[in-house]
């Protein structure tokens, strides 16, 4: 699950699936990254942090970190939060392999290429609030997927 800091979107998306997988006894590797290092280290951002808690999410353990071009070779599926975090990933795919591995996650949700997770950074509550009920409504789509093997 990748944003722009690791700091709100990803963390979410992180915590949501991680737990659902957990429900759901997959066998699935999740983390999450940003496209800049300007966070990198930090804890989740306190009105994510509660946003989730208040949802029944602990996401206060997560620390944010750069996505790198090794995440290629970890990870089978990469999830954009927005179509310029997409489009960041993209300039470090090596090759075509790489590139088929980006999704932007509302796509689950939505069939609409362009959809994007807001980033509720500079809002509040009820953007953080909107930024967990899509997150929250994607991941249950892809946790069927996964369930159903119908991911590629
Ligand atoms: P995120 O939100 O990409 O969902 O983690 C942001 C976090 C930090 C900044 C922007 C968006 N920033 O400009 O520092």
């Amino acid at each position: 699950m990748v944003c722009l800091g690791n700091i709100c979107r990803s963390p979410i998306a992180d915590g949501l699936l991680r737990r659902k997988v957990v429900e759901n006894n997959l066998d699935v590797e999740v983390d999450s990254a940003g496209t800049i290092a300007l966070h990198a280290g930090s804890a989740p951002d306190k009105r994510m942090i509660t946003t989730a808690k208040n949802r029944g999410t602990s996401i206060s353990d997560l620390r944010a970190r750069q996505f790198t071009v090794s995440d290629f070779d970890t990870f089978d599926l990469i999830f954009a939060m927005d179509s310029s975090n997409k489009s960041n990933i993209l300039k470090l795919a090596r090759n075509q392999a790489d590139e088929q591995k980006v999704h932007l996650l509302l796509s689950e949700i939505t069939n609409r290429e362009e959809a994007s997770v807001p980033d509720p950074y500079y809002g509040d509550m009820s953007d953080f609030e909107h930024v967990y009920d899509l997150v929250d409504e994607a991941t249950e789509v892809l946790i069927e997927k996964i369930k159903s093997r119908k991911l590629d």
